[in-house]
């Protein structure tokens, strides 16, 4: 089967066409991602009107450059999938009323996709992963540990209670007026910095939980900026070195928690841990990450960053795998705002 994929939850207008065959391999056909990078740039911050109305601009030529690319005619899809949360509820809406609109056109079944769903079952497509598996998602929106047990079945294990850590990473570029994204700007300056200089927490490390929170240790980078004040580039370089070196001793250590949870609750599984999001680019945390996993035993998969970045490709995917198993959604499905992946209405309703 061949499901055209849309994504519009943030600031990346993107859609992708993947095959799916009967063994449960997938094929990228296509895949088309605008972003939105340079029109958010002035606000230092994604601006959810914008977005949308960026989304809407753009969406239609990028659907058919998707189709074009892939050779393949819109008619000869077998589904529509749109991500329909969680994400900027008009940019959502944008994309899922779109994917309704050709759906109906076309006569097609259309997947409302869970865009953390989508993120979650890329590595299936990527590597071939059977369930069940551990992922951490971290982006700019997310930080959590999900235990992936099947399609529509998952349950968080942990996640943050304030800020995500790539937006810590934003805020920490932003108030050291670095560029967007702040994420790779922090890292490379981090490179050329001191990571003991600053003394900075480590929050909930030793916490038994799998949560993160991450706004005190923004805040504390903020209060150490204003004491070094005027931060010389070397400052700015020891603050960016000092704040990577404090979460990515966070994420390694709830990674490394997070894995010995895994081994004692599915003592028979070989543990896996799926790395997705923006911040998996980041290549001192990803680093640790190996390290982690190394020392637990378990297996480590990153997919290629640009399906670790949000991408129609990883909609369309998680379309097919709900297809594959009787899935689809009424044209009715609302967009939302909010939709963790352990809602009541993730579970397949067909009962597979
Ligand atoms: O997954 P993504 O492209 O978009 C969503 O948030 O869904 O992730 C973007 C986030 C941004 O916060 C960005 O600063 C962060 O990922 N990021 C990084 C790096 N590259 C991107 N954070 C740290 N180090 C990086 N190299
Ligand atoms: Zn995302």
């Amino acid at each position: 089967m061949r499901l055209l994929g849309i994504e519009t939850s943030c600031d990346e207008t993107a859609a992708a066409i993947v095959e799916r065959d009967a063994g449960g391999r997938g094929a990228i056909l296509s895949n088309v991602v605008r972003s939105q990078l340079t029109e958010h740039a002035p606000f230092g911050g994604v601006v959810p009107e914008l977005a949308a109305r960026a989304h809407v601009s753009h969406l239609d030529r990028i659907v058919a450059r998707a189709s074009a690319d892939a050779g393949v005619p819109l008619a000869d899809l077998d589904g529509i999938a749109a991500t329909a949360g969680p994400g900027l509820i008009g940019g959502v809406l944008v994309g899922l009323t779109t994917a309704k609109a050709l759906a109906a056109a076309l006569g097609k079944p259309l997947i409302a996709v869970n865009h953390l769903e989508a993120h979650a079952l890329t590595a299936r497509l990527t590597d071939g992963l059977a369930f069940p598996y551990l992922l951490l998602l971290v982006s700019g929106g997310h930080s959590q540990f999900v235990l992936v047990r099947g399609v529509g079945d998952y349950a968080r294990w942990g996640g943050t209670i304030d800020d995500a850590l790539g937006e810590a990473f934003d805020k920490v570029a932003k108030l050291l007026g670095l560029g967007v994204p702040g994420g790779p700007e922090v890292e490379r300056l981090a490179r050329t910095g001191d990571p003991a200089r600053f003394r900075l927490p480590r929050p909930l490390i030793r916490d038994e939980g799998l949560d993160f929170s991450f706004s005190g240790l923004k805040t504390a980078v903020r209060l150490a900026a204003e004491q070094a004040a005027p931060l010389t580039q070397q400052d700015a370089a020891d603050l960016c070195a000092s704040f990577q070196a404090a979460v990515g001793e966070v994420v390694t250590s709830r990674a490394r928690r997070a894995l010995g949870r895994f081994r004692a609750d599915l003592p028979q599984q070989e543990p896996v841990l799926v790395v997705a999001g923006g911040v998996a680019a980041n290549q001192a945390i990803g680093a640790g990450l190996r390290a982690v996993a190394a020392e637990a035993g378990a297996r480590l998969v990153v997919p290629p960053l640009p399906l670790c970045t949000d991408n129609g490709v990883m909609v369309a995917w998680a379309g097919a795998e709900r297809l594959a198993l009787g899935e689809s959604d009424g044209l009715d499905s609302a967009a939302k705002a909010r939709w963790p992946l352990d809602s009541p209405d993730m579970g397949l309703r067909h009962g597979h």
